[in-house]
C-alpha cells in the first residue's frame, strides 16, 4: 500500500494559509471534474509580487497538503514566477503522491493561476490608462 510522504502528512494535518483575506485582490476557484471537490485561492499583490495567499479547499487530503504547498511556493514570488509554479512542481514538492491522488494535485497551480489572471483582469483597466 503506497504510503503518503512525511511531507504530505505535515501539510495535510497542519495546512498553512487556510482560510480567506479581506478584499483580496485576485479569487480563483477550480472544481475537480474527477471527484467533484472544490479548491479556492486569494491572494494579495502589492508591487507585482504574491504578497499573501489563503485558500479554502472543500476536498480530501490531499487536495488540502497541495493547497497548503501551493501557497507556501506562492508567497513572496512575483506574479510571473507564480504562474510558472507547476501541478507537477508542487506534486514533486510533497515528495510524491499516489497514482490514484495525482489527479488531486491538478487543481492547485489551476487554482492559483486564476486568482492571478483575476487579479490582472481586474487591473488592466488601471495600467492601461497609467
Ligand atoms: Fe477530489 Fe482528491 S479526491 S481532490
Amino acid at each position: 500500500m503506497f504510503q503518503y510522504s512525511d511531507k504530505v502528512m505535515d501539510h495535510f494535518t497542519n495546512p498553512r494559509n487556510v482560510g480567506e483575506l479581506d478584499d483580496p485582490d485576485g479569487v480563483g476557484r477550480v472544481g475537480n471534474p474527477s471527484c467533484g471537490d472544490i479548491m479556492e485561492f486569494q491572494i494579495k499583490v502589492n508591487d507585482d509580487h504574491v504578497t499573501d495567499v489563503k485558500f479554502r479547499t472543500f476536498g480530501c487530503g490531499a487536495a488540502i497538503a497541495v493547497s497548503s504547498m501551493v501557497s507556501e511556493m506562492a508567497k513572496g514570488k512575483t506574479l510571473d514566477e507564480a504562474m510558472n509554479i507547476t501541478n507537477k512542481m508542487v506534486a514533486d514538492e510533497l515528495e510524491g503522491l499516489p497514482k490514484n491522488k495525482l489527479h488531486c494535485s491538478n487543481l492547485g497551480a489551476d487554482a492559483l493561476h486564476k486568482a492571478i489572471e483575476d487579479y490582472r483582469a481586474k487591473h488592466s483597466e488601471v495600467s492601461d490608462k497609467g
